[in-house]
Formats: C-alpha cells, sequence, structure tokens
C-alpha cells in the first residue's frame, strides 16, 4: 500500500488533517486503532473557538455545525455572591460556539467515508519506521489480522496522548517533556436537562470548582472539581446534583437536574513534548501536548496543529520546498504554551487547593476580572482564541 501522508490515529486531529490534505489533492490513509462506534461516541470537549468552526466549514465539515452550533458571546465568572458576565463579543469582537467533539468527529467521518481517503478502523500493531529517511513507512495489523505495511512521503502522528508516534519522535536526540500534574479532577456528567443558564459559568467555591455547560437546548454538561483518587461508583446522582446545587448558588437561581447519561472523572495535566518533528514524522494535537480542560483549549490546539501542518505538507509535497514543514514545530509550540499558559491560568484561577493565602489570591484575581477591562479582555481574546496562521 502507498500514500502520500500517512495519519496515525483518527481523532480530530488526525481526521481533519486527512480533509484539509484532500481539498490540496494530497492523498492519504488514515490508520485508527478503536472501532468507529468507539471513536463517535468517545465524550471529550464541547467548546470550538470562532477560528476552529471557520476551519471547519472552510473544509466543507461544517453545515451540521451551522445549523446545530450554538454560538455563544461570552460566559458568567462566580465566587460566592458574585455571578458577572463577560461579553467576548464587546470585549475583542469574537465568540466562540458549544458543539460536541463528537459531533465534530462524526461530520468528519461521515464525510471521510463518503468518497474520501482510506480510513481504516480497528486496525493493530502500528509502528511508524525510517522516519529519518525519504520513504517513511507504517507498518500495522489490519482489522482481519493480515501484515501490512503502508509506504509513504510523510508520516502525521496524530495519535493522541497514549499513541506510538510521540515515543518515536522523543527517541530523537534533542527531545524535551514539561509536564504539570494538578491534584485535583474533573467529575463530568452529561444529562438530559435544559441549561439553565444561557451561558456557561465557571464557578470558583470553597468546596471545589463547577463548571456548568451544555451540548444543545436540551442536554447539559456538568463538572465538578473532585479528588483525583476519588472512585465514580462513590459519586451517586444525587451527590452529584447536590453538589452542583452548592457550588452554583446563587439568589433566585437553581440547576435543572435530568436523566444523567454519562459519568466520567478525567485527570488533569499539562504537558508539552518537543520537537513537534522527527523527520518525516510530524506530531499534532495531544500526541505532542495535553492541556487541563478548563478553557476548553484541547480540540481548538488541536485543529491549529493539523491547519498549519496541512500548508507546511502542500508546500513540501507539491512545490518541493521544506521551509514551512522547517519551522513547523517552533511555530506551532508558540501557540501550544499561549494556550498552556491560558489553560494553567484558568485552572489555577478557579480551583481550591492550599491554604487561604492561595484561595485569597484567586478571589482578588476574580474580582480583578470583574473590575477590570483590560483583565477581562486579556481573558477574552485567550478564551476565543488567537487567530491561527497556516
Ligand atoms: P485524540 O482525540 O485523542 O485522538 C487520537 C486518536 O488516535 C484516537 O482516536 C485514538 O484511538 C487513536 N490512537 C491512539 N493510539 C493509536 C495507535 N497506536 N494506532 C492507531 N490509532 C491510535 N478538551 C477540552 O477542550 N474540553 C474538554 O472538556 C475535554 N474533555 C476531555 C475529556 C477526556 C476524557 C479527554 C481524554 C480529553 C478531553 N479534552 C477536552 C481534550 C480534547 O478532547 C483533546 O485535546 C482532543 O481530543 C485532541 O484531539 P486529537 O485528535 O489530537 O487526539
Ligand atoms: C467544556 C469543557 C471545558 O473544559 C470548558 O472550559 C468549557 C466547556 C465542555 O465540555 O462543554
Amino acid at each position: 500500500m502507498r500514500t502520500q501522508v500517512g495519519i496515525i490515529g483518527a481523532g480530530p486531529a488526525g481526521l481533519l488533517l486527512s480533509r484539509l490534505l484532500t481539498l490540496q489533492g494530497i492523498d492519504s490513509v488514515v490508520l485508527e486503532n478503536r472501532s468507529r462506534e468507539y471513536v463517535e461516541g468517545r465524550i471529550r470537549a464541547g467548546i470550538l473557538e470562532q477560528h476552529s468552526v471557520d476551519t471547519l466549514i472552510e473544509a466543507g465539515v461544517g453545515d451540521r455545525l451551522q445549523r446545530e452550533g450554538l454560538e455563544h458571546r461570552g460566559i458568567y465568572l462566580q465566587y460566592p455572591g458574585t455571578r458577572f458576565a463577560l461579553d467576548f463579543k464587546e470585549l475583542c469582537g469574537r465568540t466562540v460556539w458549544v458543539y460536541g467533539q463528537t459531533e465534530v468527529v462524526k461530520d468528519l467521518i461521515t464525510t471521510q467515508l463518503d468518497g474520501g481517503p482510506p480510513l481504516l478502523f480497528e486496525v493493530s500493531d502500528v509502528v511508524p519506521e525510517e522516519v529519518d529517511g525519504e520513504s517513511p513507512r507504517i507498518r500495522f495489523t489490519d482489522a482481519e489480522g493480515n501484515p501490512q505495511v503502508l509506504e509513504c512521503d510523510v508520516i502525521a502522528g496524530c495519535d493522541g496522548f497514549h499513541g506510538v508516534s510521540r515515543p518515536v519522535v522523543t527517541a530523537g536526540a534533542r527531545g524535551q517533556l514539561w509536564e504539570r500534574t494538578y491534584p485535583y479532577a474533573w467529575l463530568g456528567i452529561l444529562a438530559d436537562a435544559a441549561p439553565a443558564t444561557d451561558e456557561l459559568i465557571y464557578s470558583w467555591h470553597p468546596e471545589g470548582f463547577a463548571l456548568y455547560s451544555m451540548r444543545s437546548p436540551s442536554v447539559s454538561r456538568l463538572y465538578i472539581q473532585v479528588d483525583p483518587s476519588e472512585k465514580i461508583e462513590n459519586w451517586s446522582d444525587e451527590r452529584i446534583w447536590d453538589a452542583l446545587d452548592t457550588r452554583f448558588a446563587h439568589e433566585g437561581w437553581s440547576v435543572n437536574r435530568g436523566r444523567v447519561t454519562d459519568k466520567s472523572i478525567l485527570p488533569m495535566r499539562s504537558f508539552v513534548s518537543a520537537p513537534m518533528r522527527r523527520g518525516r514524522l510530524f506530531l499534532a494535537g495531544d500526541a505532542a501536548h495535553i492541556v487541563p480542560p478548563t478553557g476548553a483549549k484541547g480540540l481548538n490546539l488541536a485543529v491549529a496543529d493539523v491547519t498549519r501542518l496541512a500548508g507546511a505538507l502542500v508546500r513540501l509535497l507539491h512545490e518541493k520546498q521544506s521551509d514551512l514543514v522547517d519551522v513547523y514545530s517552533d511555530k506551532a509550540l508558540e501557540r501550544v504554551w499561549r494556550c498552556t499558559h491560558f489553560s494553567w491560568f484558568m485552572t489555577s484561577m478557579m480551583h481550591r487547593s492550599g491554604d487561604d493565602f492561595d484561595a485569597q489570591l484567586q478571589l482578588s484575581q476574580l474580582r480583578r476580572i470583574h473590575d477590570s477591562e483590560a483583565a477581562a479582555r486579556e481573558l477574552a481574546e485567550n478564551y476565543t482564541g488567537l487567530p491561527i496562521e497556516s
């Protein structure tokens, strides 16, 4: 088997890269080790920056997003006694969209399977090889158990945090890693309940952070800060709703309860691996970096990476110029570190940990954002996202 770009991983990064390359006349094959049902069912991120929305629309996979996505012009921040709105549109002229990652992935898979390049599910033993030369290849076993070799011009490692690509890159000489684990986790639920709020609410509370988000006019997505050692079995639906009531308490307002359809605990970490390239193997998305979810940057960073990578690969494969692939890693990492900082900032400001001194610093920062348009604008610009350069 032969293709121009062998893509490992059918998450948002791998699928969108394949789509962007197809539109530029470059062929690819996407290899995914899970089933289609599994990939489409994974509940993850829910907020798209305007630039991610624009990219998906330009890539021809934005029809349902435009019909069903919910445009949001801001968020609420809350601490006991105060809930205030940040109007992103007023502060920086941009908005964000609520549209689940599961839906983005479904739209990309549907488009790809409808006459797009090959997308092979349930492959195993995926190994990128000869990445330092001009003719890399990927060995894998197909869903029927047959060993295969995919000869490529370039390999894109879009296989997430636990994938096989990053270890191949870091085995190269100059690899560097930065990591921060946080002393808390998120317990997230999906509920058949109309959101009781028009915008997302990020709430600081002495008992821990809570986030009120949504997926549609009838589905709420809610999170509470818990200890990373917590077991999901210890959290009955009743206990979760009670914690949400406490942490969102606000005069004359209450959380809408409904049937809980999904419940899970997510660890929180920051992680950056550099460089994002070794020879003809390029990393994109969670394969190279992880941000804690506060501020919703993970999916958007994956979109930004592959937009840049697609442009660089078009230049390499069509025009035989390596200038853009040569700066891919450094340029992508500039955005990665901006988002890593913002996610760390939001996470550190909103979660309870440490002592009362830490709590007073957090409250002082929240009051600053409440009182200062400059501080509010700084948050708005980062939340809605910087332009994506391709
Ligand atoms: P992924 O979505 O991880 O896709 C990688 C793909 O590669 C997967 O389909 C995987 O099965 C496949 N793969 C892995 N190994 C191999 C292999 N060896 N061979 C072939 N295929 C392989 N971000 C937010 O902004 N907000 C959130 O609320 C949020 N919640 C999250 C909850 C969870 C549980 C997780 C894990 C992440 C969450 N994120 C969230 C982050 C966001 O979902 C990711 O940043 C985003 O999925 C990155 O996309 P990706 O394509 O790079 O990686
Ligand atoms: C969602 C997740 C986030 O991390 C966030 O900051 C906002 C919303 C969500 O899943 O809806």
